[in-house]
């Protein structure tokens, strides 16, 4: 008869139930979506039943822990090290958030003082050079490399050397298609990653000759950035004509090589953008003229 016991039956039964709710809700509730936090609280839960006996055997084996793995808080089982980025505990053990793992290391975030924030500790490469990879990659230090070492562990990825793979350049932004008004001022942009760093240069259809040359209301530019390695050029017409219409060529050289990118200049008298209408097409994205994207200004070469 005592065996079958449903909680409307059995007051003290259903309280105790209660009572682990009331006690365990809070937890489960707890954004599930931080998987920090859970994996923080289930470390403290485990820490709750204390690290007597470590049966080595009965650990579950990791799985793609792309930093590789750690020893967890009972120094017993392994488990995944936490990436570059992410946040960790200060004092290096995995108590709550976790240990970084392999060339990182758990340090606050300054950045974050400076934008009145708590600063938040989290891992942070101990490199920042980059590595050619086997797989022909540059990878921006050993810690994003180690993430595509343990993505795809069946690739036997190996680091070639330091610093980037030595390549032809590759054009990362070329220049769009552009048209306008006589009498407007036009811009093209060329973003471009070698190494060792490219030349660029601006040519035009039907010309041998190097732009600007001496042609007054032309000019071009040329800048480091905005990422490491790469460089960025402009070729600038000022009070754009109908004889400065045509094919504008981007060449990209170093010693490997040489990558070319083409667009083209439209350029419509008033008139005629009279009798087309509105029908054109709006202009597409420039490239930034002044790169508030860029990071670490100092970086690039
Ligand atoms: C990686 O190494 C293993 C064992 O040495 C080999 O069987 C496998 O073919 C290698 N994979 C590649 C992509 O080279
Ligand atoms: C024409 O050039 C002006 C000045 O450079 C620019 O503000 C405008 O957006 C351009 N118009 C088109 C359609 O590209
Ligand atoms: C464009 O056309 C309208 C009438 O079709 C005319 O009133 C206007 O002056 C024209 N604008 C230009 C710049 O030619």
């Amino acid at each position: 008869m005592q065996t079958f016991c449903p909680h409307w039956l059995c007051p003290g039964l259903f309280f105790s139930f209660y009572l682990i709710w009331i006690l365990i809700l809070p937890l489960l509730a707890l954004p599930s979506a931080s998987d920090y936090l859970h994996r923080g609280w289930q470390r403290l839960l485990e820490e709750g039943e204390s690290c007597t006996d470590c049966s080595p055997e009965e650990c579950p084996t990791p799985r793609g822990c792309l930093a590789g793995v750690v020893k967890d808080t009972c120094d017993c089982c392994f488990e995944c090290a936490n990436l570059e980025g992410q946040i960790c505990d200060l004092d290096n053990t995995n108590y709550f958030y976790g240990k970084c793992g392999d060339n990182l290391e758990c340090q606050l975030d300054m950045e974050d003082l400076r934008h009145g924030e708590v600063p938040e500790p989290q891992c942070v490469c101990l490199s920042s050079t980059a590595v050619c990879g086997s797989d022909g990659k540059t990878h921006s230090q050993i810690c994003k490399f180690m993430e595509a070492v343990n993505a795809h562990p069946e690739a036997n990825l190996t680091v070639i050397h330091e610093g980037p793979c030595e390549s032809a350049p590759q054009i990362l932004s070329p220049p769009y298609d552009i048209w306008n008004i006589t009498g407007q001022d036009v811009i093209f942009g060329c973003e471009v990653f070698a190494y060792p760093m490219a030349f660029i240069e601006w040519r035009k259809d039907g010309t041998d000759m190097l732009l600007p040359g001496d042609d007054p209301h032309i000019s071009v530019q040329f800048r480091g950035g905005p990422q490491k390695y790469e460089v960025t050029g402009w070729l600038q017409i000022q009070e754009v004509r109908t004889t400065d219409e045509g094919d504008y060529h981007c060449f990209a050289r170093n010693t490997f090589g040489e990558t070319v990118a083409t667009a083209s200049l439209t350029v419509l008298t008033p008139d005629q953008l009279n009798m087309t209408g509105l029908l054109l097409p709006k202009p597409r994205h420039q490239l930034f003229e002044d790169d508030e994207e860029s990071e670490d200004g100092d970086d690039y070469y």
